[in-house]
């Protein structure tokens, strides 16, 4: 039998990294994407942010049908990122309010042909590459119905196999709403499943995401933390899953001529060493002679705090010679106090 070479699965990049990685290129080209998760997880961020990475990046445009929020709110709420959506929403993004009042859909007429007929015509006039339908649990929890939400479900579905766009919907998942609808088969329906989710993890807002289906495709497995940052969501790229790392057999300075002796000749570099001991033992003198020391060799040094700020640190410091101050002042010393409780250990890493 004649074997033919795996041929990759056809994916759009979001231009979201780490999300990028951890799918093995983005979504998948053409198909469509559910991304769940409770109120205020990021599902509408993560969904605005694709388009507007396609569109800035690679001058692809995208539709947006918003089934909760006004089209204006959409393009308010989306102002504290760097993506200019007033302006793309001009050219290469176009938001449809499909804002939905109850009156209209209990009276029994309501179904989505018009909807999808407007999109029709929007999506051949714009090219588009991309639709989100943002919210689709708004327009099932009017229905009120689950023979009318599967109709519903359906139409869309048939609508967009006939249209060749990549498609995310967003559904909102909380307990009582999964009960009421079909989520279940919705998950069926589609290639790619994202789980967004937000809990509170010892009193820490803590974000996540998790990819729990991509037809055709691999995936990171797990949940990956997630956080806001001016340009949207940022998520932590996966762990590669062998280590690979070259051990070093340089020893480098710690700072202190007998220490170093003690070590056999410093720190291998590039290897990671736990210092332990009661308040006042001279923990952080010790990092900060060993960060004086990395930064008289010339090299870029971060250094990490918690509870205690950096002013405070550098005070310290100089009442035992240390003094850091010249090297953050060159850019050579970056420093980073955090407050333990404000962020998850994920996102102070990802803000460091
Ligand atoms: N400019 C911003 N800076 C930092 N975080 C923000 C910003 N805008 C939104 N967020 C975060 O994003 C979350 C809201 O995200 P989003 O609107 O995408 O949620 P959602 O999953 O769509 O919620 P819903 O189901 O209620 O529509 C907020 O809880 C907030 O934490
Ligand atoms: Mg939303």
């Amino acid at each position: 039998m004649n074997r033919v070479d795996p041929q990759p699965l056809s994916k759009m990049a979001t231009g979201i990294e780490g999300f990028d990685q951890l799918s093995g290129g983005g979504l998948p080209l053409n198909r469509t994407t559910l991304v769940m998760g409770g109120p205020g997880s990021g599902k509408t961020v993560f969904s605005l942010q694709v388009l507007a990475n396609a569109a800035c990046q690679r001058d692809e445009s995208g539709i947006f049908v918003a089934f909760e929020e006004r089209g204006r709110e959409v393009i308010e709420n989306a102002a504290t990122f760097d993506w200019g959506l007033p302006t793309l929403a001009e050219r290469q993004i176009y938001i449809l309010d499909a804002h939905l009042s109850p009156t209209v859909i209990q009276s029994g007429d309501f179904d989505l042909s018009g909807i999808l007929a407007i999109l029709k015509a929007k999506k051949e006039q714009m090219n588009a590459r991309w639709i989100v339908f943002d919210g689709i649990d708004v327009l099932l929890m009017l229905l009120q119905d689950p023979i009318l939400e599967m109709r519903e479900i359906y139409r869309i579905r048939d609508w967009l196999a006939d249209n060749a766009l990549t498609a995310i919907i967003t559904a909102k998942l909380d307990s009582q709403i999964v009960q009421g609808t079909n989520y279940g088969f919705m998950q069926f329906m589609v290639d790619c499943v994202v789980h967004f989710d937000r809990c509170l993890e010892y009193g820490v807002p803590t974000h996540r995401l998790q990819v729990t289906k991509y037809r055709g495709s691999d995936f990171a497995p797990g949940a990956f933390p997630l956080s806001f940052g001016p340009s949207g969501i940022e998520v932590a790229p996966p762990e590669p899953p062998e280590i690979i790392h070259e051990a070093s057999t340089e020893r480098v300075s710690a700072g202190f001529e007998r220490f170093d002796a003690m070590l056999g000749g410093g720190l291998f570099r590039g290897s990671s060493t736990l210092i332990t001991g009661a308040p006042g033992t001279s923990k952080t003198t010790l990092i900060g002679k060993f960060a004086e020391a990395a930064c008289q060799r010339g090299e870029r040094t971060l250094f990490v705090s918690f509870d205690e700020g950096v002013d405070q640190i550098i005070r310290n410091l100089s009442s035992v010679d240390i003094d850091l101050h010249p090297h953050r002042q060159s850019g050579l010393l970056c420093m980073y106090s955090g407050r333990t409780e404000a962020r998850s250990a994920e996102e102070h890493l990802i803000k460091m």
